[in-house]
């Protein structure tokens, strides 16, 4: 899908965050542990929410949606998937539960954003340590579950929130065991995934810590559940409204999810953070260097929309990424734009103030996407997005969300 953004726009208005994507999935491949009714309030009309739920209910949970409300419940499940690709990196999230539920399951391999080789052995060695074995065959990967261990430690060699997330599901509804996970990752949708699991009857403790200790059980309650607002949403708006140095009120994220903040307030930005908004004034952005890392350090998924804040800077900022191998694809689109970015490896370096000129922009991945349409908005004149439709994987309602505050943008 192409978009046309016609800019210089000074956004203002309030916008209101969806439920987060990355505390969603998780929590969607977590129905499989409860057989029992489950009912999920804001959960976001996002295309890979649709995808988890497409995964769901060829494995046979019955999906029934009433208003704003997702309710969940099955009877059997189904373990070989093998015949639906996955489009999302979360779909392994349900090789372990399914392969518990089924004995054994088949999944395509994960899909995902193309931002690095993005390998699964993190999860394979836990799933292993847990009692199953799992084979990688092309496209496909298969888990067996044997037998449970009583106890069982893992240490993980990199604190991975997709293997901390499928590790803590799997050993949920182990209830001969108990598990204790170390150098996790702390990530505030790990902790939501907690919240639900335990809301259910599931016994775990320590999630936003690095230790986490699981202690399976072998029933689950009914629950009803509402998820957490869209941290990395809300900093793509903060973003948005710095650089376009409009006004923004962003409604619906609890201020305790909102460690960054702080940063931007550090660089001059006029952010204030109440219970459950965000306001952001006109403000003058210093050059800064940042360095992406695990919760709590400077989140990976906001880094290409902080590239396109640096290049609004005054002076030269610096930007290191360290989470993924290949999350640059922004850069070159922005230098279209007539942005000063070098690359050395895995660091740019970003000189501002830049002003932007209109280009033909193309959607690579979805943070990537949300970069160069942010700058697009600020552009001088008309620029085109290809793939603008990625965006819809992450972003939910973006285009007409964008209208409200003054942005204008044609399908
Ligand atoms: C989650 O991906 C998020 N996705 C990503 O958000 C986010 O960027 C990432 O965490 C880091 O915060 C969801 O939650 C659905 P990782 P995930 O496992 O779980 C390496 C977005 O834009 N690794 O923490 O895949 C991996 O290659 C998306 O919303 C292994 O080496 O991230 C990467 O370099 C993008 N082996 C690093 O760890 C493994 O088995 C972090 O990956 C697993 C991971």
């Amino acid at each position: 899908m192409r978009a046309a953004i016609i800019g210089e726009t000074k956004v203002r208005g309030e916008v209101e965050v969806g439920g987060a994507k990355n505390a969603s999935l998780p929590i969607l491949a977590a129905v499989l542990v409860n057989s029992k009714n489950i009912n999920l309030k804001r959960l976001p009309s996002l295309a890979d929410v649709d995808e988890m739920l497409k995964l769901l209910s060829a494995s046979g949970v019955k999906i029934l949606r009433k208003d704003d409300i997702f309710s969940f419940s099955y009877s059997e499940l189904k373990g070989d998937l093998s015949d639906i690709p996955s489009k999302i990196r979360a779909s392994i999230l349900l090789l372990g539960p399914l392969a518990l539920k089924t004995g054994k399951a088949v999944l395509s391999y994960p899909g995902g954003c193309n931002i690095g080789k993005r390998p699964i052995d993190i999860h394979i060695q836990g799933l292993k340590k847990l009692g199953f074995t799992v084979d990688v065959e092309e496209e496909f990967i298969k888990a067996e579950f044997l037998k449970a261990p009583k106890e069982v430690n893992i240490k993980l060699p990199f604190p991975s929130v997709g293997a901390t997330e499928h590790l803590m599901i799997t050993s949920s509804m182990m209830s001969e065991t108990t598990v204790c996970l170390s150098n996790c990752a702390m990530e505030p949708e790990i902790v939501d995934l907690q919240r639900f699991l335990n809301s259910m009857g599931a016994k775990i403790d320590g999630a936003g810590t690095p230790n986490i200790k699981i202690k399976g059980v072998s029933s689950f309650s009914n629950v009803d559940f509402k998820i957490m607002g869209d941290r990395i949403e809300a900093g793509t708006y903060i973003i948005l409204s710095l650089i376009a140095n409009g006004s923004l009120i962003i409604n619906g994220i609890d201020r305790k999810f909102l460690n960054y903040v702080d940063f931007f307030q550090r660089i001059g930005a006029q952010v204030e953070t109440e219970k459950s908004r965000i306001i952001v004034k006109p403000s003058k952005i210093t050059s800064f260097k940042i360095s992406t890392a695990p919760y709590p350090g400077f989140p990976t998924d906001l880094q290409p929309q902080t590239t396109v804040l640096a290049c609004k800077a005054n002076g030269n900022s610096i930007i290191m990424e360290n989470i993924f191998e290949n999350r640059f694809g922004h850069v070159e689109e922005l230098i279209k734009m007539g942005a000063a970015i070098k690359r050395n490896g895995n660091i740019i370096e970003v000189k501002g103030p830049k002003k932007f000129k209109a280009a033909r922009l193309i959607g690579k991945d979805l943070r990537e996407t949300a970069a160069v349409t942010l700058a697009a908005i600020i552009a001088e004149g008309k620029s085109t997005i290809e793939n603008f439709d990625i965006l819809f994987r992450g972003y939910e309602k973006i285009a007409e969300k964008l209208q409200n505050i003054g942005v204008n943008i044609i399908l």
